[in-house]
């Protein structure tokens, strides 16, 4: 049984990392919450990798957030995630663990990158400026993973996941990804028989969703590989437009009414779908469609009273 340590365990990603590879087996689960382990606590990082020696990490871990929540905080998202990040990449590499899986993401590729994105468009031109402190944090980390593996022979490397939803994702008003905001507000205003829904932007922008427990699975998948490429996109290839996914999102609530689009809020990048041949040559594809996928999260989150 290999020794792997989930960070964020408890998170979205985390979460997910940890039910399929109870489902799967072959592991023993290093889990600490927050309040167990700061992991901005560098001293702290380096006395669990001296005490466990885990096999292997998926640093799941990460100050996340929606578009609003990256503008409004850039200098808390860059702090935190470079100190997260950098501890426990830096406390593996110090522990010599053997294998190190960072989570990246597909918005930290550049603004204007060629769709579908390849994994060689990082760094190629200027990034979205709305998510640029979350994008360099990243891309440090990533980077950092990358060198280590180049001159130290340990295999660090990193997944670059698309936009994601499913269980335990965070339903915020104002700071949560497209995916709950919509759920939220469509089932708002089933339940107070509203008659309009506003969607933030002009809904003309595209945008990829691969549910969350397909993400666990290919991270996985590429934690298992012997020789993993040092980037590799993780998403399901297809895109909609914010106004398709809102027409769908409507349809899985319920909700009968009239859609408008704020056309004074941010839409950030233009187009993202993720070229995804990498993880696919690897044996991966994605298992669930975006219809089956929102309504299995709609039915949990409604359940449990996340969307009150
Ligand atoms: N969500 C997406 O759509 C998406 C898309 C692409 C990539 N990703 C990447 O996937 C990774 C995980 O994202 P997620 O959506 O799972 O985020 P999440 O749900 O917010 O989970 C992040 C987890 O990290 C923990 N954490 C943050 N700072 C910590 C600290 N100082 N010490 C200990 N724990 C700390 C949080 O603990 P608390 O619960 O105590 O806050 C939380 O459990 C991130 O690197 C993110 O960039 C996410």
């Amino acid at each position: 049984m290999k020794k792997l340590f989930v960070s964020g365990h408890r998170g979205m990603v985390g979460a997910a990392v940890v039910r399929a590879a109870e489902a799967q087996g072959g592991y023993t689960l290093l889990l600490r919450s927050r309040q167990e382990l700061d992991l901005q606590d560098a001293a702290a990082v380096n006395a669990l990798f001296a005490t466990e020696q885990p096999d292997a990490v998926i640093h799941c871990a990460a100050r996340v957030g929606g578009i609003i929540a990256n503008r409004t905080f850039p200098a808390d998202f860059m702090s935190e995630n470079i100190s997260v990040s950098f501890n426990v990449i830096d406390a593996a590499r110090r522990y010599r663990t053997p294998r190190l899986l960072y989570l990246g993401s597909s918005c930290i590729y550049p603004r204007h990158a060629p769709q579908p994105i390849p994994e060689t468009a990082l760094l190629g031109s200027p990034l979205e400026t709305t998510n640029e402190a979350y994008a360099i944090a990243k891309i440090a980390s990533l980077k950092y993973c990358q060198y280590i593996r180049q001159q130290e022979k340990l295999v660090y490397h990193s997944a670059m996941p698309t936009n994601l939803y499913g269980p335990k994702d965070h339903y915020h008003p104002t700071y949560s990804h497209v995916i709950p905001g919509l759920l939220r507000k469509f089932h708002h205003a089933l339940v107070t028989h509203a008659d309009t829904v506003t969607v933030w932007g002009t809904g003309n922008v595209r945008r990829e969703f691969l549910h969350v427990d397909d993400l666990a699975r290919a991270l996985l998948v590429l934690l298992e590989a012997e020789n993993p490429p040092d980037i590799a996109n993780i998403g399901t290839g297809t895109d909609v437009t914010i106004r398709e996914l809102a027409e769908l999102i409507a349809e899985v609530v319920g909700f009968k009414g009239n859609l408008c689009f704020d056309t004074s809020m941010p839409d950030g990048t233009p187009r993202k779908c993720l070229d995804i041949s990498r993880i696919a040559s690897l044996g991966w594809k994605p298992a669930t469609d975006l219809a089956t996928g929102l309504r299995e999260t709609y039915r949990e989150a409604a359940s449990t009273g996340l969307l009150d």
